[in-house]
């Protein structure tokens, strides 16, 4: 079924020759078959085919790496190849942490790996996140990492994953955390679109919660995003990478991110995008505030062509209101969220304790107190818009978040006094 293509470039840096069974190196090359199989690329009939083309019919090595056969096959891409040489390498490596025996990789992020391993003295699972090698040349950057992870250590919240240890094997530097059994709101949001009102509120109440306990203690995680926010098997909700990300520039970080092509900044504050030094806790309540929204919109705050445009919507474009898109969402629970994605700090909730305060009351069905719906002309104005057709993208006028009651409430009153009006104006015509 595969047409073998003219490109025989190498794929791996250095790949070792292993047309002769028996090879010793237990290099990449070695792997590569089973890496392949395992991830379901190729078949164990169409491996053995493509080993088989290592050597000529006189058994002499052809000089092919099985690599450039896959690929000549098209049964991986070169990027793959390189992917899985990537992960390969890093995990070589990390066999060598003293004292934890590599498992498996748990997941890949804009700027590490992590591993489940088992931490041989405590005899307990433990996840490790291993840094890439060009980060042990920026010095500055190891030394911030440093003094964060242990930090980090001490926090101690059933909502937050422990942080261990940090140390260095060889040329990486690495961070070892509780290892957490389940998913994270990203999965979930993959797997089943949206979650519902009920279903987000418990979780982000317990982020809102660990968040509470960070910035009482002079922590801002600033990197809040589905990704980090982890469900444990038996429901417990945990905020992972605490400390972590104050490593880098926010700027840095969002574009090393977007560079990856992991993702994009759909939740980073628009402080945060400006590069703005007195951040505050307030941006850790934005970046829950855009996860909640894209957790049960199914759709993320600012979508955008690429990360530039992303940020240019954190900044300047009016927010569509979340229960706009899903209408299932109670007004008072989609004021909260347009509270906590206020773009300008001092109109959005200070601390996580105001936060939970009205997560609660929206839980019981109350209005929230801090998420008061703001009335203004630009309000009556919006009112007056909402009647004719709206334009596909919204405009970048910043208005208060607005409660969908007291909108209709106002346009009542505005025709009632207007028919008012008119009626005493016939009755005085007509004297
Ligand atoms: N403590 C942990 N326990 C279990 N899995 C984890 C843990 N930390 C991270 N992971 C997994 O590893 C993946 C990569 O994590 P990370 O490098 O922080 O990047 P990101 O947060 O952008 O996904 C996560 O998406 C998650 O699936
Ligand atoms: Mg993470």
């Amino acid at each position: 079924m595969s047409t073998p293509s003219e490109d025989t470039k190498p794929v791996a840096s250095q790949p070792e020759r292993t047309g002769s069974p028996g090879a010793s190196t237990f290099g990449f090359e070695t792997m590569l078959g089973k890496l392949i199989v395992d991830m379901g690329l190729v078949t164990d009939d169409e491996l053995e085919e493509c080993q088989s083309l290592l050597q000529d019919a006189d058994g002499n090595a052809t000089g092919h790496t099985l690599a450039d056969i896959l690929v000549n096959h098209q049964y991986a891409t070169r990027r793959q190849i390189q992917r899985l040489q990537a992960d390969f390498d890093t995990r070589k490596s990390t066999q060598r942490i003293q004292g934890y025996k590599i498992i498996r990789k748990l997941g890949a992020g804009a700027m590490a790996t992590v591993f489940l391993a088992q931490q041989e003295s405590l005899d307990r699972p433990v996840a490790i996140k291993v840094l890439p090698k060009k980060f042990s040349e920026n010095e500055d950057f190891i030394e911030r990492f440093y003094k964060e992870g242990r930090a980090a250590a001490k926090l101690n919240d059933a909502n937050i994953v422990q942080a261990y240890d940090v140390g260095q094997s060889g040329d990486y530097h690495y961070f070892v955390m509780e290892y957490v059994d389940g998913e994270t709101v990203y999965d979930q949001i993959v797997s089943r679109g949206k979650l519902s009102e009920a279903e987000a509120l418990p979780i982000i109440q317990q982020v809102a919660k660990a968040l509470m306990h960070a910035h009482e203690r002079g922590f801002i995680h600033r990197d809040i995003k589905p990704k980090n926010i982890m469900i444990a098997k038996n429901g417990d909700v945990k905020l992972a990478d605490l400390g972590l990300a104050r490593a880098l520039d926010d700027r840095e970080a969002a574009e090393a991110e977007a560079g990856r092509a992991y993702g994009t900044p759909y939740y980073i504050s628009p402080e945060q995008i400006r590069g703005r030094k007195d951040i505050t806790p307030a941006a850790d309540l934005y970046g829950l505030g855009a996860t909640l929204y894209h957790m049960v919109t199914g759709n993320v705050p600012f979508p955008g062509k690429n990360p530039s445009d992303v940020m240019h919507r954190h900044l300047k474009q009016t927010l569509v209101p979340p229960d706009h898109v899903n209408p299932s969402l109670s007004a008072g629970f989609s004021q909260v969220i347009e509270m906590m994605m206020a773009k300008d700090v001092s109109q959005r909730y200070q601390t996580a304790s105001d936060l939970l305060e009205d997560l609660e009351t929206v839980k019981q069905g109350g209005i929230p107190q801090f998420a008061q719906p703001t009335l203004d002309f630009a309000m009556l104005a919006e009112v007056a818009q909402e009647s004719s057709p709206a334009p596909a993208i919204p405009t970048t006028t910043h208005a208060p978040p607005v409660n969908k009651e007291m909108q209709a409430m106002w346009l009542y009153l505005f025709i009632g006094s207007a028919i008012l009006n008119l009626i005493l104006l016939i009755l005085w015509a007509v004297k």
